[in-house]
């Protein structure tokens, strides 16, 4: 008998079909990865079998250890067993990591709290997620990573015999990762079945035992993870083989129109803890410039002194076509033809409630303005356009964001620092969470502005993408420019050894 299994299930919103008839069936101790493009209906499903959409919101029947279920809230699949960790992250960052843990299912002694017996407990928990750290820390003061595990901890501390985990890896360093998929396998060893979302194809394959692809809300095809390639996958996800993931182009690189010379940049909460180190570098017209490097090497401080929002102690010069660029906020930035889009887009980037529209439109809005009047159809012709060019999946320019899948969202963000046309573009893990269709378009649409003039910078934890598109590397560790290299006959290897090499760039 199976743990579970989903029957042809289809879930609407209004009238976008976001399931039109997914069937799947996970074994006890398996681990099924649902893989698919943007928007392709993975999170809803999982949704669906989480009680989030409840039953009579969808059509099918979910089986779970041989009865049929019909949960109406999160806490029903809870009380079965099935925990969801969602692609955002839910604790109570002011709270502690043990409050965080038993909220809303506190232990209790005769009616009191029992801080002893949730302490120890807790410990325990931690222990099982490998984390070395007090029950006691306040979850703000963890990285992302470590968020991560206290998510899993207080699944399993509801004896989770199922977890569902939405894109667990997207924010965490690779260690981070590693520690997060060694801990899935032991739970897999100790009965736990796991649903997994990724789009990190390598990943998917190392761990999973079977592999489900979904395409536009349709399943295409269950099978045994050992008997797919990630091109297998690709291919399934698509629709198409794709023979190439980055599209290549010649384009003419110029003069220099930008050089950092001398940044230095301190840690915003502890001013004697170095974060950027004596860091100079140049950038040329309709180059793009990858910044390679671990996470914490000091690439997003650097661009945000740049693009003038960085909030610690910092000092050095920026030069915009040999003038003295001191931007003191992202205003001046972008008023100076320099353009960021930030890595955390969640917090950084869209305004939940809003259209995705007027989301898109939000930088650029003064264009379409004029003697205080708006032109609502320039703007509304320009969003259309954006939201074709990146192939946003929305229903309309109208619906909130928030209604968007993970990587669309993301896409609108980079359609509204396109749409201000700037000189020099920064982008910031720009293909983070995005399907490697939609990362093919955004590579494209890179090379098509470079070759309007436009220079880019990415910074990318990547290795792949940096050298499969850039024509110079900068290689950055702890804070400091370890090299800057022409990306001719460049290997993973070479930037690696390089990040890792005694000395530094002059
Ligand atoms: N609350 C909602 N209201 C309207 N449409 C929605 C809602 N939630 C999801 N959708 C739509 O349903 C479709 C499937 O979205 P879903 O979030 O399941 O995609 P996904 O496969 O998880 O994508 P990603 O990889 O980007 O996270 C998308 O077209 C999305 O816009
Ligand atoms: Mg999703």
């Amino acid at each position: 008998m199976s743990l579970l299994e989903m029957k042809n299930i289809v879930k609407c919103f209004g009238p976008v079909k976001a399931l039109d008839g997914v069937s799947i069936r996970l074994e006890k101790g398996e681990i099924l990865s649902l893989c698919g493009e943007n928007g392709s209906g993975k999170s809803t499903l999982v949704k669906v079998l989480c009680g989030i959409y409840p039953h009579g919101e969808f059509e099918g029947t979910i089986t779970y250890n041989g009865e049929n279920i019909q949960p109406k809230s999160i806490a029903d699949t809870e009380a079965l067993g099935i925990a969801i960790i969602h692609q955002e992250l839910t604790l109570v960052k002011e709270l502690s990591i043990l409050e965080n843990l038993f909220l809303g299912a506190e232990l209790t002694k005769y009616g009191l709290l029992d801080f002893e017996l949730m302490h120890y407990e807790a410990e325990l928990l931690l222990k099982k997620v490998k984390l070395s750290v007090s029950p006691e820390t306040k979850v703000e003061d963890l990285g992302v990573g470590q968020q991560q595990l206290v998510e899993i901890a207080k699944a399993l501390s509801k004896n989770a015999k199922l977890l569902v985990l939405d894109e667990p890896t997207a924010p965490l360093t690779e260690s981070e990762t590693d520690i997060l998929l060694e801990l899935v396998k032991d739970l897999r060893s100790s009965g736990v079945s796991c649903i997994y979302i990724s789009h990190k194809l390598g990943e998917v394959k190392a761990i999973s035992d079977q592999i489900c692809v979904i395409r536009d809300g349709t399943h295409i095809g269950t099978r045994k993870a050992a008997e797919m390639s990630t091109d297998d996958i690709i291919t399934m996800m698509v629709g198409r083989e794709m023979k190439q993931l980055f599209p290549k182009e010649p384009h003419d690189i110029g003069e220099v129109v930008l050089e950092a010379k001398n940044i230095n940049a301190w840690d915003k909460a502890n001013s004697s803890i170095p974060k950027v180190r004596n860091a100079s570098f140049i950038l040329r017209q309709g180059e793009i410039l990858g910044v390679s490097g671990l996470v914490g090497a000091g690439r997003t401080e650097l661009m945000e002194c740049l693009y003038g929002c960085y909030q610690g102690k910092h000092n050095g010069t920026f030069y915009l076509n040999g003038e003295v660029l001191s931007c003191s906020s992202s205003r001046d930035a972008l008023n100076a033809g320099i353009a960021m889009v930030p890595e955390d887009r969640k917090r950084h980037g869209i305004v939940p409630i809003m259209g995705v529209g007027q989301n898109i439109s939000l930088a650029g809005i003064d264009q379409f303005q004029s003697l205080g009047f708006l032109d609502e159809s320039a703007e509304a012709n320009a969003i259309d356009d954006s939201i074709k060019k990146l192939t946003v999946k929305t229903p309309n320019a109208e619906i909130a964001i928030k209604n968007l899948s993970g990587g669309n969202q993301q896409k609108a963000i980079l359609a509204r620092f396109l749409m201000i046309n700037p000189s020099v573009l920064i982008l910031d893990e720009p293909t983070r969470g995005i399907d490697v269709g939609a990362k093919y378009e955004i590579y494209k649409l890179m090379f098509q502005l470079v070759k309007k003039g436009i220079s880019i910078i990415m910074i990318s934890s990547e290795l792949p993408e940096v050298l499969g598109i850039s024509d110079r590397v900068l290689v950055m560790h702890e804070g400091r420019i370890k090299g800057d290299l022409i990306n001719e006959n460049l290997s993973q290897e070479i930037v690696m050894d390089c990040a890792l090499s005694e000395g530094e760039v002059a």
